[in-house]
């Protein structure tokens, strides 16, 4: 590390940055975008290749060292490997992960591990073809499915995990199902409990399936044992008591992990965002184009890090949502 570590002024160090590198998206989820998309940025409003090389070099000597790259899509960003070889040839990054929706996983799977991808995150909402429709806007699920297993031909790139996130009044039918799929199958199966970044604005309280609720109803029929939690990890992941395989609960809204939060975003267009439901944001896309050198790049890094958000209030009186929804901002 060539630069003193990113600290806020609640004390805590960053070492995540999640790279949104693009907002476009081959989907359409209801939790997320409307049925007719957003309108979607300009190719040159977007940071290039070498630009976000620069962001990630310059974090890393921060000892920012985990980077997980997220759209939008971004497997719909044209050359995407080739950005993610770069990023894994950089000294300072230790982990290199994907958030994808793995459409496009069945055609990019094998150049995305050699290009250095350790790690992949594939969300699917639904184990049933009109159910994952409905929830996504695109009969996809055969698709999906397949992306998923070329991707498990990799064993460099497990554990795979699989992300569902949990509606009420959707979910529940797809408990058991997923449940079967994660000790049948060598992939982690985590529930995400729906929070308040969709463009519909559909979002309440009592929208969201707890954890906890999902938990409980495994537990019924597969007894489930809690696993240590690591610090900084947003999941909680238990196993099933028979040993055949495990499950993860990531519970923003029903149990808020923001006290060892340790990561920040930077959108598409490279605005750094120090919280997922923050209102502001700090553009460092001009300063890169207006020729800043790296010492002032981090000078505004630490400046808008260091008023990173305490917490949450996410389903609080008075919270107040963003307007950016999950595509723009990067999950
Ligand atoms: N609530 C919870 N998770 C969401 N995601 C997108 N929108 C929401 C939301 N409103 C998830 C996606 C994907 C990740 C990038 O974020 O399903 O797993
Ligand atoms: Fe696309 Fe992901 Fe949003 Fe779904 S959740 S519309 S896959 S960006």
């Amino acid at each position: 590390m060539t630069r003193a570590p990113l600290i806020d002024g609640h004390g805590r160090a960053i070492g995540d940055v999640r790279i949104s590198v693009t907002d476009r998206c081959n989907f359409r989820c209801q939790y997320c975008m409307p049925a007719e998309g957003l309108p979607w940025l300009e190719r040159s409003e977007v940071l290039t290749f070498e630009e976000i090389t620069r962001l990630v070099t310059l974090l890393g000597q921060m000892g920012v060292h985990d980077v997980r790259l997220t759209g939008g899509e971004p497997l719909v960003r044209r050359a995407f490997p080739r950005l993610a070889g770069m990023l894994a040839a950089l000294p300072d990054v230790k982990d290199l992960a994907v958030t994808t929706n793995g459409f496009l996983l069945e055609r990019d799977a094998a150049a995305l591990v050699a290009a250095g991808v350790q790690r992949f995150n594939v969300s699917i909402d639904s184990l049933q073809q009109d159910r994952f429709y409905a929830m996504t806007r695109r009969d996809a699920l055969p698709q999906v499915l397949r992306g998923l297993e070329a991707l498990s031909a990799f064993p460099q790139a497990h554990p795979i995990k699989v992300n569902a996130v949990a509606i009420r009044g959707f979910t529940e039918e797809e408990i058991l199902p997923f449940a079967r799929f994660a000790r049948e199958y060598p992939y982690e199966v985590r529930f995400i409990e729906f929070m308040p970044l969709d463009a519909d604005r559909t979002w309440t309280r009592e929208s969201v399936l707890t954890g906890e609720e999902i938990r409980a109803a495994i537990h019924e029929h597969f007894p489930l044992e809690e696993a240590p939690r690591a610090p900084s990890a947003t999941a909680r992941v238990f196993h099933f008591a028979d040993g055949r395989g495990q499950i993860g609960f990531i519970n923003p809204v029903s149990e808020p992990f923001c006290g060892d939060c340790n990561r920040i975003r930077i959108t598409a267009e490279g605005s750094l965002r120090t919280c997922l439901f923050s209102l502001n944001e700090t553009d460092l896309r001009g300063p890169l184009r207006a020729g800043a050198s790296d010492d002032e790049l981090e000078r505004l890094i630490r400046d808008a890090v260091w008023r990173k958000e305490l917490k949450h209030h996410a389903g609080q009186p008075g919270f107040i949502q963003p307007p950016r929804t999950m595509s723009a901002i990067g999950g």
